[in-house]
């Protein structure tokens, strides 16, 4: 749910003590901002309304927290929290701050004179629609590279999600960074360790019945040039993000083809001669039944691939003869309805196998 604008959130933040109004300004000297500078410093990324960071703060005065989270709508309700939590133990939160700062820009208020020993991140939004979008995710290896700048050497990332998703890519992402997983496990309430704090996110997850997976990974030495990462990283994503479908309900590709490949959120099917799967041979020799064919073999291909004919946005038709462009047309148009793709159709000299009709098609889901 979005939340509102609260216009009285930067004014409270504003007169509040222990958060950060200019975080930048901070930059370098964030050791020398609390009552004990030779304390530990943790850091909790997107701390959201505070439930878990000033629970934590308030149990470990002997430890300085940073609460990072991008927007003062959230951030004044992790003040508020932090302020009940030290009413009710009776002390000042003199070992706690707190800011709002994207932290994909991080490298803006923190640098190594920073010294940070373990970072907490808790169920980061995973950005899984879009496989572009995973370069924000916090645990995204373009992300880790920075944290590392003020990460102390064996430092900590204590991470939690929801999302299986995200878990399994960062689960190679740490290793990719730089990191070592000394510990991991796919369902954190199974057997919940003592140190765990629930987050509200945590909370919420929990009673959907979604289990929460949680890593701990420790800083070590760079694996290659930060640069060489990145492009590693790159590389690995496009490669994993091309995924070939299969259907016996359309003929099988019989040469070094997929019937489709589906890369992020475009699916582009092989061009589609009139077979019928269940027979292995034409439907029919008019351009009627040809046509019908080749649109149902298409049809369920895209369903293999979770899209419909409503999905598609470009087609081309190859005709043996432009003369059956009529009748293919009049077929054509009981498979799609307005707002109809875009499309290109050609006559071939020849067609595999001697084909009325090929169609192949772009979807994009
Ligand atoms: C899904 S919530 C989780 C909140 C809390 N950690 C929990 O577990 O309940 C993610 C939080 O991260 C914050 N966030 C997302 N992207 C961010 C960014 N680039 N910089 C700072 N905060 C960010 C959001 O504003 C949000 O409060």
């Amino acid at each position: 749910m979005r939340m509102r604008f609260k216009p009285y959130a930067r004014p409270e933040l504003n007169a509040c003590p222990f958060s950060a109004s200019d975080p930048i300004a901070h930059k370098g000297s964030w050791h020398h901002s609390f009552a004990r500078p030779a304390q530990p410093m943790y850091m909790e990324l997107g701390c959201g309304k505070g439930g878990f960071l000033s629970r934590l703060a308030v149990a470990h005065p002997d430890i300085n927290y940073v609460g990072i989270d991008i927007t003062d709508k959230v951030l004044i309700l992790a003040k508020r929290n932090i302020d009940r939590q030290y009413e009710a133990a009776g002390r000042t939160p003199d070992n706690v701050k707190i800011m709002s700062l994207d932290i994909e820009r991080i490298y803006n208020a923190f640098d190594r004179r920073d010294t940070v020993q373990r970072i907490y991140i808790n169920f980061c939004n995973p950005w899984n629609k879009k496989a572009g979008h995973k370069k924000h995710r916090l645990t995204h290896p373009k992300q880790l590279l920075l944290y590392r700048d003020f990460l102390a050497d064996g430092g900590e990332v204590y991470f939690k999600t929801d999302d299986d998703d995200l878990f399994a890519d960062s689960l190679r992402y740490f290793p990719m960074a730089g990191f070592e997983i000394v510990w991991k496990t796919f369902d954190l309430h199974q057997d919940e360790p003592d140190w765990n704090i629930r987050t509200e996110h945590e909370q919420m997850f929990t009673e959907m019945g979604i289990p929460t997976k949680a890593l701990i990974a420790v800083k070590r030495e760079l694996p290659a040039a930060p640069a060489e990462i990145i492009a590693n990283c790159k590389k690995e994503e496009t490669r994993m993000n091309k995924q070939a479908i299969h259907t016996p309900n359309a003929p099988a590709a019989i040469g070094p083809y997929s019937q489709a490949v589906k890369a992020g959120d475009t699916i582009y099917v092989s061009g589609q001669i009139p077979i019928d799967p269940a027979t292995g041979e034409f439907a029919g020799s008019d351009i009627v039944t040809q046509t019908r064919q080749s649109l149902t073999n298409i049809s369920n291909i895209l369903k293999a691939a979770g899209a419909g004919m409503e999905n598609v946005v470009k087609v081309t038709v190859l005709l043996n003869d432009i003369a059956d462009f009529g009748a293919m047309n009049e077929v054509y148009g009981q498979f799609f309805a307005e707002p109809y793709p875009a499309r290109a159709a050609f006559q071939a000299a020849a067609l595999p196998k001697g084909a009325l009709v090929e169609i192949e098609c772009v979807a994009v889901v």
